[in-house]
């Protein structure tokens, strides 16, 4: 579907690409919440609906750290809070994680499994300390058995400066192309 798109002109010199004739969920997980930075950017940029991927155990400090690296390596299924929202009423689903042993974290391969038949097209975003996303974007697409839209890595010193704003909003334009 080709989008009508409108873009406005918001304080500090940031832009909104509103996709009106496009129905998206922007779904992530995120421990420390540079994912969450990354998601609500790109909901602010589309307008598009959000919803955090929330698990009823929490992942904070050095053991949090370990056990998140574990259930990445072994692929594992953690337990997640029930969504709010339901992907298999969207056009177009974006999912974000955060890089966890060069892989997708484990909340995000849960929440996959569990909605797998519910998804339609797809777009993938993720943050990382320094690996290559395509670590991410390439296992989640293979679970999925679909090719992404579009894809957006923030990774390093470049998540959260100038140049990932404009990534963000290369990101969400070809959302509706
Ligand atoms: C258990 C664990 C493993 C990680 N492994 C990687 C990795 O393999 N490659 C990488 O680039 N970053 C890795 N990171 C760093 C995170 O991907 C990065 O800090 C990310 O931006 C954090 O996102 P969040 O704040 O949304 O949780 C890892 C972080 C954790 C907690």
């Amino acid at each position: 579907m080709i989008a009508h798109t409108e873009t406005f002109s918001k304080r500090f010199s940031y832009h909104w690409v509103i996709h009106r004739d496009v129905n998206g969920l922007i779904i992530y997980f995120s421990r420390t919440g540079r994912t969450r930075k990354a998601a609500e950017a790109i909901q602010e940029t589309t307008g598009f609906d959000l919803e955090e991927i929330k698990e009823k155990a929490g992942r904070v400090g050095a053991l949090g750290w370990l056990r998140s690296g574990m259930e990445s390596t072994r692929r594992m299924l953690p337990q997640i809070n029930p969504l709010t929202h339901d992907p298999s009423q969207y056009d177009i689903v974006i999912i974000g994680t955060p890089i966890w042993a060069s892989n997708m974290s484990s909340p995000i391969r849960a929440f996959i499994t569990q909605n797998k038949n519910k998804i339609n097209q797809i777009a993938l975003f993720c943050t990382g300390d320094g690996d290559d996303p395509e670590k991410v974007f390439t296992p989640i697409s293979e679970l999925l058995g679909k090719e992404p839209k579009a894809t957006l890595g923030l990774i390093g010193p470049n998540r959260e400066n100038e140049a990932a704003s404009l990534k963000i909003q290369e990101f969400a334009a070809k959302l509706s192309v």
